[in-house]
């Protein structure tokens, strides 16, 4: 298997939660990383604890905002030639409600960062990856398990998919994936409470909420997966099959 020893990862969304588990991960592999995030005292301090995993060495971290090009080209500037990318900068408004009370404008802006971000992102990522780097993206089993009220969630979720899938051809031979995440048990989802997380989780296959460790190894596979590309790895408990 590929290792990731001397190679230079970059992760958008770094600063907590499964970005940071995955930069963790990447660091322990023996790679370097180079973590991103808008709110600079919550990257500085992601940067600080990475680097301690690591004994002080190879954690850097940089804002961005990946609602605005400018901020995502500058990061890409900064961060130099690397090799691979990981996006999971997600922000947490909502997009749900009766269809027919749809609040159209704002639902538009629900897709800054997860849609319009990760493409932002892809693009001036072309001018720094290597040709055998990797790019991943991150969706959500709500692309494959619509609930009621909840169907721009639905649409969202599957545009990324669909901007990897897309991403794999044109970029190829940079292998271009998904990670469609279900419920992981970061600190934002933790502020949902324990009573909606067991039901949201009670009745899969794994009756639980996984650990931001065991989604960052669907992104360490990928990563390391040299002849795979434009396919979506689902770290669900199950939830695609009930
Ligand atoms: N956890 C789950 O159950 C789950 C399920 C399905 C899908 N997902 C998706 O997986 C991704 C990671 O989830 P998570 O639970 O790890 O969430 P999280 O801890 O909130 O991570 C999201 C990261 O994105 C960064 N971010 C937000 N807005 C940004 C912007 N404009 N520019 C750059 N970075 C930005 C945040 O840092 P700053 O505040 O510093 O910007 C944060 O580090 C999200 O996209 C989420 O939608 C998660």
């Amino acid at each position: 298997m590929a290792k990731l020893d001397g190679a230079k990862v970059v992760v958008i969304g770094g600063a907590s939660g499964v970005g940071f588990a995955v930069a963790a991960a990447a660091m322990e592999a023996g790679a370097e990383v180079f973590v991103g995030s808008s709110q600079a005292p919550r990257i500085e301090a992601a940067a600080e604890k990475l680097g301690q995993i690591a004994n002080g060495k190879g954690a850097k971290g940089r804002t961005v905002d990946v609602k605005d090009e400018a901020s995502v080209a500058g990061f890409f500037e900064a961060a130099g030639p690397f090799d691979h990318l990981v996006f999971t900068a997600g922000d947490w408004g909502h997009m749900f409600g009766p269809t027919r009370d749809l609040d159209v404008e704002a639902s538009k802006a629900r897709m800054e960062v997860r849609f319009w971000g990760a493409a932002r992102a892809a693009k001036h990522a072309t001018r720094q990856i290597a040709k055998d780097g990797s790019i991943t993206l991150t969706g959500g089993m709500l692309a494959h398990r619509p609930m009621p009220g909840m169907p721009l969630v639905t649409a969202s979720a599957n545009t990324t998919e669909g901007l990897a899938l897309g991403l794999a051809r044109d970029l190829a031979p940079i292998r271009v994936n998904a990670v469609c995440l279900g419920l992981i048990i970061s600190e934002q989802v933790q502020t949902m409470g324990e009573a909606t997380i067991k039901g949201f989780t009670a009745n899969l296959p794994l009756p639980r909420g996984g650990t931001v460790e065991e989604a960052a190894e669907a992104y360490l596979y990928l990563m390391r997966a040299t002849y795979v590309t434009g396919q979506v790895v689902r770290v669900d408990g199950g939830g695609s099959l009930v």
